[in-house]
């Protein structure tokens, strides 16, 4: 698989981490940034990492922050981007099932590195269930820009 990562500087470590685990896994890893801990705004780097993952089809995402909440945001602004904001294995397993999440966003300040690769490895091999769930992502894929 191809796998655009990106975080803020708190996400450094965690970030370097799980790439070094998707390259043994034999994924193409794209490293977005930041490899330095000199503070970025975690805003731009989910924008960068939406328009990378959106303008690939087929490929995936994983974004890190402190929280994983700013750069979710972010990420989620782009059109055609699902980002889901996932602490446990259970939920990057339902938001590939029900939301068709193509990016994976965690937070560096929040789970132990450890827990973050088994999000990932979660996230990677879970597939989208369809069914029920179709109408609901078509709603989230077409929402964007609406005012009432
Ligand atoms: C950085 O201090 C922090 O605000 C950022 O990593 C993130 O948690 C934002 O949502």
């Amino acid at each position: 698989m191809k796998i655009y990562l990106a975080n803020d500087h708190t996400g450094v470590a965690m970030k370097q981490a799980i790439a070094q685990h998707l390259t043994s896994q034999g994924h193409e890893v794209i490293n977005l940034g930041t490899d330095d801990t000199t503070a970025v705004n975690y805003a731009s780097q989910g924008k960068t990492l939406g328009l990378a993952v959106a303008n690939d089809s087929g490929a995936f995402g994983i974004g890190i922050c402190g929280t994983g909440i700013g750069i979710s945001i972010a990420a989620n602004k782009v059109q055609g981007i699902i980002a889901g904001l996932v602490y446990e294995p259970q939920n990057a397993i339902v938001t590939r099932q029900h939301n068709n999440a193509n990016i994976m966003i965690t937070g560096a300040r929040q789970i132990a590195i450890e827990k973050a690769i088994e999000c990932v490895d979660a996230f990677l091999k879970t597939p989208f269930e369809g069914g029920r769930h179709e109408e609901r992502v078509k709603t989230l894929l077409t929402m964007e820009g609406e005012k009432k």
